[in-house]
């Protein structure tokens, strides 16, 4: 499925992400961040980080985008792009990586491209979260 990541594909994901990151509420952290996931039929889902004044419900982007993939009835994420404006490049949470591995591909990577000034850099979601627990198989 990583054929799948053409430079207009990581292009396209990197603007879906940026633009997610503008909708960010994060009123505490001032750190927005914005994510967006690419499905197997081409769908770019969305998302952003959404805080709260009870600091430990906050939800990050990927898992926003994660969430809205599953309700969409989709369990797979082909790659995601992560994006945040202050820190370039910001990978996932150690939560947000074990949240992914639930979307992981079956027949091949999960290629995550964190944003950066110079250049997107893409990375496996298993260099990430090694040796990971609880891969589905579907
Ligand atoms: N955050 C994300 O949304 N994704 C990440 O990969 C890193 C952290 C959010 C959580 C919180 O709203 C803010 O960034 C500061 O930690």
């Amino acid at each position: 499925m990583s054929a799948a990541l053409d430079p207009t594909t990581i292009a396209a994901l990197l603007d879906a992400a940026r633009d997610a990151a503008t909708r960010a509420y994060a009123p505490y952290s001032h750190f927005p961040v914005g994510a967006a996931a690419l499905l197997p039929d081409g769908r770019i889902i969305t998302g952003c980080n959404v805080e709260n004044a009870s600091y430990p419900l906050s939800m990050c982007a990927e898992r926003v985008a994660a969430a809205k993939v599953a309700e969409l009835g989709e369990r797979t994420i082909v790659a995601i792009a992560v994006t945040a404006p202050k820190m370039s490049p910001v990978t996932p949470c150690g939560g947000c990586r074990q949240v992914l591995n639930e979307f992981h591909p079956t027949d091949g990577p999960m290629p995550v491209i964190l944003d950066a000034p110079e250049g997107p850099e893409i990375i496996t979601l298993d260099e990430l979260l090694p040796r990971n627990f609880g891969r589905p198989v579907r």
